[in-house]
């Protein structure tokens, strides 16, 4: 199968290569020693990746610390059931599925990839391959920081960092659907876009005083450094700033710092493929590119907007 591999940790983006590599042994996964219990073959339709990737150390060793290069990175994808593997159960060949694969073993920029089925959810028929891998991880990172460790309620205000982002834009629209008070952030480039998520308010991070807003509820930052030390400050007592950019270096005075990495959750992603399929959650896609020009679109030197996507079968 034709595959996006990396060898290299030093080399980032530009170290990705396409490459031929071996297409995964339906039949042996099918048997009592072939894989893990429980793994679905997918024919990955639609794949997504999230540049940091590269720093995690799962990308490079797997669970029990042996080098797992050339690795296939990411881990987002929507695709087509094509086998199941021994002792898989609620899915079935030839069903439309989204979801997030295992951080330590080969991902989705490649033809086809092995995940265990728990980490997936159906594709409603509706919903383009495209859409599906644009919103598994953008949209679970974003319900799972506002929803469950942000304990989001209806009434509260939330301060969304990089709101016209690719997981900021998610965050916005849920939060403000939950009947929550959206203050989004950004550059200015980013206002319309954050007001059109669904923002009532944006702060332009290079030019106003974020120290304006006020206090918050919750605090949902994808930016980390000085920003999330300033945001820390605007929490109101018993409030939460949560945070994707890795341990917090701020907390509250009174409150929670939470910082998290998402995982795969088939209840959660039926959520999220609902509103999709409704309209209530717009996609924020920006390119679309063929596995053949993955590389080149991941190192493409223009700033991305939104998600890029890696559409595998037309
Ligand atoms: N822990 C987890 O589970 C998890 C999951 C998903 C993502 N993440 C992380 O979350 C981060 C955001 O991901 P993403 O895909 O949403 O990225 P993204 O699409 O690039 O969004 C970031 C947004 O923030 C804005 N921004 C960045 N730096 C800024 C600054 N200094 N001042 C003002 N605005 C700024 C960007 O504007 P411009 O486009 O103008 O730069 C963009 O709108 C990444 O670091 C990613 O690795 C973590």
């Amino acid at each position: 199968m034709k595959a996006i591999v990396v060898t290299d940790q030093a080399a980032g983006t530009a170290g990705m290569t396409l490459a031929e590599r071996p297409d995964p042994d339906a039949e042996r996964l099918a048997g009592l020693s072939g894989a893990n219990y429980g793994d679905v073959l997918v024919d990955v339709h639609a794949s997504g990746f999230t540049v940091d990737e590269l720093e995690w150390p799962s990308t490079w060793i797997d669970r029990v610390g042996r080098d797992r290069t050339p690795s296939i990175p990411g881990h987002e994808v929507a695709g087509v059931v094509s086998a199941l593997g021994y002792g898989t159960t609620g899915l079935s060949v030839g069903q439309r599925v989204f979801g997030l694969t295992d951080w330590t073993r080969d991902g989705t920029l490649a033809e086809y990839t092995v995940v265990e089925a728990r980490n997936l959810a159906p594709l409603p028929g509706d919903v383009d391959f495209v859409a599906g891998a644009g919103v598994a991880m953008t949209g679970l990172t974003a319900w799972q920081g506002l929803f469950e460790h942000g304990r989001l309620r209806e009434g509260q205000s939330v301060l969304v960092h990089g709101a016209a982002g690719a997981v900021g834009s998610m965050a916005t629209q849920l939060a403000r659907e939950a009947g929550a008070y959206v203050i989004g952030t950004g550059r200015a480039a980013g206002r319309e876009q954050a007001l059109a998520f669904g923002a009532r308010e944006f702060v332009d991070l290079e030019k106003d005083a974020l120290e304006d807003v006020g206090g918050v509820d919750l605090v949902f930052d994808v930016l980390g450094g000085d920003v999330q030390k300033r945001s820390a400050g605007l929490v109101r007592a018993g409030g939460t700033l949560v945070t994707v950019t890795g341990p917090p270096e701020a907390r509250p005075s009174d409150g929670l710092a939470i910082d998290f990495v998402v995982v795969s959750d088939r209840a959660q992603l039926g959520e999220i493929a609902r509103r999709v399929r409704d309209g209530r959650l717009r996609t924020n896609i920006g390119t679309v590119a063929t596995l053949d020009d993955a590389v080149a679109a991941f190192n493409s030197t223009g700033r991305a907007k939104g998600k890029t996507v890696i559409s595998v079968r037309a």
